[in-house]
C-alpha cells in the first residue's frame, strides 16, 4: 500500500514520524477522509475547503495550495490497487519540545494513505442499523476535523459494547450528531436536519443531502432537533462519506418508528438513498476536473 509522508511517496510500513510531533504529543492535527469512487475523488474541492477552515480555526498554515493537494490525492489513488478507496489525509502541526502553547513557524506533516471503500452492506441497506443514544461527551469545537477523537472512540466503543453500528449524541436536550457520522430525522413526512454550528462537523455527505432534499422538493427543516424529537421520530438516518445514508432501524433497542414500517427503514430514507446513488453516479459521470 502507498502512503505519502512529507513529500516522499513510500509503503506505510516504511513511513514513520519523531515522537515529539505535536500529533502524537497533543492530536495537535486535522484529517479528511475522501472517498473515491472509480479512482475519481468525490467531492474533493468541498473536503479541501473543510480542510482549510479546520487549519484556520487551529492556526495551523495549510502546507500546500489546492492544485498540490489534489496531485497528491491523484498519486495516492493511483499508487493504490482499489478501484474505490478512502483517502486518509492528516496534517499535524509539526514536531517541536512539549510546551502547550502553539508553537510558531514549525513545518506541518503531511501524511495521506488509502483503504479500500466499504459502503454499507446490503443487508445494511436493506434492514437499517442499530443505535444507542448517548450524551454529547465532547469538547465545544466539533466543527473542526481535529485528529483529537477521543471523545468520538469512547462513544462509538459504548455503541459497539452495545452491539450498535452508531452512538446517537444529545446534548443539553437537543441531537447533534453520531460519533462519526451526522444525524436527520423523519417527523410526519419531512425531515429535520440540525443546522450547522460548533456543535456538530459539517459533514460534506450532509450538504449532499441537503441538495438532494432541495433539488426534489422534499419537504425538510433545518433547524434544532430535540431528544424527544429524534426519540419519537418516523425514521433516523445517519450520514458520512462512508455509511452515505443509513437507516438507523432501532435506538436503545427500541424500534424506530410507527406501524407497518416500525424498526425498518422508512420511504423517506428509501427514496434519498436512492437519489443519493444517482447523484453520485451523476457527479462521476462528469468529466474530471484539473
Ligand atoms: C463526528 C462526525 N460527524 C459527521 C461526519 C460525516 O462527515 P462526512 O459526511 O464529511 O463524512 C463524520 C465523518 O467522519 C464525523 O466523524
Amino acid at each position: 500500500m502507498t502512503a505519502f509522508l512529507n513529500g516522499e511517496f513510500l509503503p506505510i510500513e516504511k513511513a514513520t514520524i519523531p515522537v515529539l510531533d505535536r500529533g502524537f504529543i497533543f492530536g495537535d492535527g486535522v484529517y479528511e477522509v475522501i472517498p473515491v469512487y472509480s479512482r475519481r475523488p468525490f467531492r474533493l474541492e468541498e473536503h479541501l475547503a473543510r480542510l482549510q477552515s479546520s487549519l484556520d480555526a487551529i492556526r495551523i498554515p495549510n502546507p500546500h495550495p489546492a492544485a498540490k493537494w489534489r496531485e497528491f490525492v491523484g498519486k495516492i489513488v493511483a499508487g493504490n490497487p482499489w478501484e474505490d478507496q478512502n483517502v486518509y489525509l492528516q496534517i499535524t502541526r509539526g514536531v517541536a519540545k512539549r510546551d502547550h502553547a502553539f508553537p510558531k513557524s514549525l513545518m506541518p506533516t503531511v501524511f495521506l494513505m488509502a483503504n479500500p471503500l466499504v459502503p454499507p452492506t446490503a443487508e445494511q441497506v436493506k434492514n437499517g442499523v442499530a443505535a444507542i443514544v448517548l450524551a454529547d461527551l465532547r469538547w465545544l469545537r466539533c466543527d473542526i476535523k481535529t485528529t483529537a477523537l477521543l471523545g468520538n472512540c469512547m462513544l462509538r466503543t459504548l455503541a459497539a459494547d452495545a452491539g450498535c453500528a452508531e452512538a446517537i449524541l444529545v446534548r443539553d436536550g437537543m441531537l447533534t450528531e453520531a460519533s462519526a457520522s451526522n444525524v436527520f430525522v423523519v417527523k410526519d413526512g419531512t425531515v429535520l436536519a440540525p443546522p450547522k454550528s460548533h456543535l456538530i462537523l459539517p459533514g460534506i455527505t450532509y450538504d449532499v443531502v441537503i441538495e438532494i432534499l432541495r433539488e426534489n422538493a422534499i419537504a425538510h427543516e433545518i433547524r434544532p432537533v430535540t431528544e424527544a424529537e429524534l426519540r419519537s421520530a418516523d425514521e433516523v438516518w445517519i450520514t458520512s462519506s462512508s455509511r452515505e445514508v443509513l437507516a438507523v432501524t432501532t435506538l436503545d433497542e427500541k424500534a424506530v418508528g410507527r406501524g407497518e414500517s416500525a424498526g425498518r427503514p422508512g420511504p423517506v430514507c428509501a427514496r434519498v438513498y436512492a437519489l443519493y446513488q444517482q447523484f453520485k453516479a451523476r457527479v462521476m459521470r462528469a468529466p474530471a476536473h484539473a
